[in-house]
C-alpha cells in the first residue's frame, strides 16, 4: 500500500534506525525525514538509505509552523512518526526552555498541521508520537511502569515530554485526530550521541579517560536494544489501536555501576587490555540534580496485544554496540569535534 510518511528527527539516534527500517522494509512507502540537524542530528547516520528512491531528506525545524505547513502541502502526508526532540536530561538541566520549545511547542505545531491538513478526511491517517518512560517519574525498589501509571515527570526533559503526550491526547479527544503514543525505556546501540551513558563510557574507556558515574552508581535503568525499539514502532504503527498508549521496554534492569563494570570487562577483552584495567577509570562524580532512582517498564500490553518482544539479550547487544563504536572511529571523531568539547567541559570539568 502506498503511503507518504513524515518521520521527524530521523537523523538522530533512534530516528535513523526507524528511517532505515521503514525505507528498506516498505519500498512502497515514501519516507520524508524532516530534521533540523541540531548537534544530535547527523546525516552520516543514514548513509545506507540516502540513495533509495523512496527516501527524501528535508532540513526543517518543527518549531517553525510555516515550514511544517509547506511540507504538508508538498507531500500530502498520510502519517507522521514524531521523534524529533531535545532528548538529553543533563542538557535540560542546563537549558530547560529549549526543551519546552522543541518538545512542547514543536509537537503542538505538528499536531496542528495534521488537524488542518487532515480535517476533511481523518480515516487512514495516523499521528504516532514517540515518547519516554521518564514521564512516569521515578520508581522505588519495587514495581513497574504500566500504561495506567500516573504521570509524575521530574526533570525539564521528562516534563516537556509529558506536556507533549498530553497535547497528543488532547488532539485525539478534542478533534478526533487518530493518534498513538509509545513510551519507551532507555535505548542503546549504534549511532547514539556520546553524551548518553553507554557511548560516552565506551569513548572514554577507549581513550583512557575517567568514566564519570553520577552519585554512587545505584540508579537503575531498563535497557533496550535500539533496533528492538524500531521494531516495536513498526508493530505499533501498523497494528496499534488509535488513542492507545503502549509501553516498550527490555525487561532488562541494570544498576549503572554494574552496567559500567560489564562494559569495562567487554572493553578489556576487545582492546586486549589486562582484566581490570578499564574499571580503574571509573570515577564517581557529583550526582545529577533530581536524579530519578529507577525506571522499569511493564511491556506486557505490547506483547499480549501486538506480539512484540525484545529480540536481543543485553550482553549480546552491548558487545555489538562496543564493536560498532570501535569500528566507527571516524563517526565518533566527527560528532565529537567542535561543540561537543564545550559541552563536555561544562558538564564534567567545571562541575567536578
Ligand atoms: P536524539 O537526540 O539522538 O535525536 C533527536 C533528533 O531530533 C536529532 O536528529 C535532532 O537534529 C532532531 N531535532 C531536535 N530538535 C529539532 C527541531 N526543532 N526540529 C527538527 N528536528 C529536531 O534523540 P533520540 O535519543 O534518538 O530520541 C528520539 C526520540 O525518542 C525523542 O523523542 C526521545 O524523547 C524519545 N526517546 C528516547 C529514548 C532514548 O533512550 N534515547 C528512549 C525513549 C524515548
Ligand atoms: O528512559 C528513557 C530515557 O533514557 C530517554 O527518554 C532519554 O532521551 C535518554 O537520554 C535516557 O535518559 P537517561 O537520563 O536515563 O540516560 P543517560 O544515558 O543520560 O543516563 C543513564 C544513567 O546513567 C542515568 O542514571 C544517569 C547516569 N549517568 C549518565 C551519564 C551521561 C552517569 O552516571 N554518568 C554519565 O556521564
Amino acid at each position: 500500500m502506498k503511503k507518504n510518511i513524515l518521520i521527524t528527527g530521523g537523523a538522530g539516534f533512534i530516528g535513523s534506525h526507524v528511517v532505515r527500517l521503514f525505507v528498506t522494509k516498505y519500498p512502497t512507502y515514501k519516507i520524508v525525514n524532516a530534521d533540523a540537524l541540531t548537534y544530535a542530528g547527523n546525516l552520516e547516520n543514514l548513509n545506507e538509505v540516502e540513495d533509495k528512491g523512496n527516501y527524501v531528506f528535508e532540513k526543517a525545524d518543527i518549531t517553525d509552523g510555516q515550514t511544517i505547513d509547506d511540507l504538508f502541502l508538498k507531500y500530502h502526508f498520510d502519517a507522521v512518526i514524531h521523534l524529533a526532540a531535545e532528548s538529553h536530561v543533563d542538557r535540560s538541566i542546563m537549558d530547560p526552555l529549549s526543551f519546552v520549545k522543541t518538545n512542547v511547542l514543536g509537537t503542538g505545531i505538528l499536531l496542528n498541521a495534521c488537524r488542518v491538513h487532515w480535517k476533511d478526511r481523518m480515516e487512514g491517517k495516523l499521528f504516532y508520537h514517540v515518547s519516554t518512560d521518564e514521564v512516569y517519574g521515578s520508581l522505588g525498589k519495587e514495581g513497574f511502569f504500566t500504561e495506567e501509571t500516573r504521570y509524575d515527570p521530574r526533570s525539564p526533559y521528562s516534563s516537556s515530554k509529558a506536556g507533549s503526550d498530553h497535547l497528543v491526547r488532547a488532539y485525539f479527544h478534542t478533534y478526533g485526530l487518530p493518534v498513538v503514543i509509545s513510551n519507551c525505556s532507555n535505548n542503546y546501540g549504534s549511532h547514539q550521541f556520546p553524551e548518553k551513558l553507554i557511548p560516552l563510557a565506551i569513548r572514554n574507556i577507549k581513550n583512557n579517560k575517567p568514566v564519570p558515574v553520577y552519585g554512587k552508581g545505584e540508579n537503575i535503568r531498563d535497557w533496550l536494544w535500539v533496533n528492538d525499539h524500531a521494531r516495536a514502532i513498526d508493530f505499533i504503527f501498523h497494528q496499534g489501536k488509535k488513542g492507545e498508549t503502549y509501553n516498550i521496554g527490555g525487561f532488562n534492569e541494570w544498576k549503572n555501576i554494574d552496567l559500567i563494570h560489564l562494559l569495562c570487562e567487554i572493553m578489556d577483552r576487545k582492546l586486549k587490555r589486562e582484566k581490570g584495567t578499564s574499571a580503574k577509570l571509573i570515577t564517581f562524580v557529583t550526582d545529577r540534580a533530581g536524579h530519578d532512582l529507577r525506571y522499569a517498564i511493564d511491556a506486557a500490553k505490547l506483547n499480549k496485544e501486538l506480539g512484540w518482544k525484545p529480540s536481543v539479550r543485553f550482553e549480546e547487544g552491548l558487545e555489538k554496540t562496543v564493536d560498532w563504536y570501535l569500528e566507527n572511529e571516524a563517526w565518533l571523531g566527527h560528532v565529537t569535534s567542535g561543540a561537543y568539547q564545550q559541552y563536555y567541559e561544562d558538564q564534567y570539568v567545571k562541575r567536578k
